[in-house]
């Protein structure tokens, strides 16, 4: 719940945040006269702001706001001085978490079929029934994750050319959007060792799943923990017609039994996620990646093999080295039988004002294609 003080009463309404920031404290209420200045005091200070005004002006207030974070000057650097990349990363991980709490603090009602009753505001019922589901009551939210529900249901809508399949694939809110294409084009030039059956660990909106049934594979078991990933991939083997081929199930890592091939692109910095919605990247203690390789072995057919796809930005940034990956490699009674690489095209490499640029700029995606050392 949240709770605050309007016209001298107290009011209280139910809190959402799918990306799990807990309900603020202290809230006031404000409209169009507020200041952007004032209402930025106020956020810094943690005052959550309950917009009453117009729609579009809360919009702008939030980018008065955003401008106000983003031209603040960086800690300045003694002469000479060269920060680790590590120490960037937190800095910058440390960073974008206070900005997104920051700007989480102007906050909308809405009522329970998910109409935000304020002047010129968006018809948005679709966007929050796509992330929220059903839901009973009216309730609070912030402007910010709003915006981020319109723009996952506006992907959602019109999908993501993914070239390798000739195809769109259409993510749901909260599942990893394929929107680079580098580790795509590996899976699909990677020599198949089988046509047989394979699996697809961790498989999102299904993309890999999919273009494995596309290149031929007879039966392809996908699978995720999150529901939401599940029911994204189902429909996107549906819309592509391999759904006879595909189908994804919840399981924490393997299915059952054991296939020729099983291709798993975890989430590739091993760091402490900030929200749910990060789960996809961010992976503490490469938990998911240890996982796949002490049980790919034990799930891999005789001579069959293990694509694992896995950008090497940790190791530019230092949070794990080659060497590490290579020890679990060993000890998990894996072998390396070859590696395509690629390079990845994304706009965060071509920009320099980002302070993880040298490591971004480095970045390689590979397919390691790995075998039991000791099939059994
Ligand atoms: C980087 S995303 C990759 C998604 C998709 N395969 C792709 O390449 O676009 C990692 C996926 O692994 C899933 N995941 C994380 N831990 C898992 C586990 N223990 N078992 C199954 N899936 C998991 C996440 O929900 C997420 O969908």
């Amino acid at each position: 719940m949240v709770s605050w003080t309007e016209a001298d009463e107290a009011r209280s309404a139910d809190w959402r945040s799918e990306g799990g920031t807990p309900p603020p404290k202290r809230v006031v209420v404000a409209d169009d006269t507020i200041s952007a200045d004032a209402a930025y005091r106020l956020a810094c200070e943690g005052t959550a702001i309950l917009w009453r005004g117009d729609f579009q002006n809360a919009r702008q207030l939030l980018q008065a706001m955003a401008r106000r974070i983003d031209r603040k000057p960086a800690a300045k650097k003694k002469d000479g001085e060269v920060i680790p990349l590590s120490e960037a990363f937190n800095k910058h991980r440390l960073a974008q978490s206070q900005r997104a709490r920051t700007l989480g603090m102007l906050l909308l009602p809405f009522d329970a079929d998910f109409t935000v009753p304020l002047r010129r505001a968006p018809d948005v019922r679709q966007a929050c029934l796509e992330a929220y589901g059903k839901v009973e009551a009216p309730f609070v939210a912030s402007l910010r994750e709003l915006l981020g529900l319109i723009g996952a249901h506006e992907w959602h809508r019109k999908g993501v050319e993914v070239a390798a399949l000739g195809e769109r694939i259409h993510p749901h809110y909260g599942v990893f959007a394929p929107t680079r294409s580098e580790y795509i084009k590996l899976v699909a030039e990677a020599p198949l060792p089988s046509k047989d059956l394979a699996f697809d660990i961790g498989t999102g909106t299904g993309v890999l799943a999919a273009l494995l049934a596309k290149r031929g594979v007879a039966q392809v078991v996908a699978t995720d923990l999150d529901p939401r990933a599940l029911i994204c991939a189902n429909e996107n083997f549906k819309r592509l017609r391999v759904n006879k081929q595909a189908n994804a199930i919840q399981a924490d890592l393997f299915p059952e039994g054991r296939a020729p091939l099983i291709v798993c692109n975890p989430p590739w910095v091993p760091a402490r996620p900030s929200s749910p919605l990060e789960h996809a990247i961010y992976d503490p203690d490469s938990r998911m990646l240890r996982g796949f390789l002490s049980g790919l072995a034990e799930h891999l057919t005789p001579r069959g093999e293990g694509w694992l796809i896995l950008s090497d930005l940790a190791e530019h940034l230092g949070l794990r080295s080659r060497d590490e990956l290579m020890a679990m490699l060993d000890s998990a009674g894996l072998k390396v039988l070859g590696r395509l690489e690629a390079k990845p095209h994304h706009p965060k490499v071509a920009d320099d004002a980002d302070p993880l640029h040298i490591a971004r700029a480095a970045e390689i995606t590979s397919l390691w294609r790995l075998a039991a050392a000791d099939p059994a």
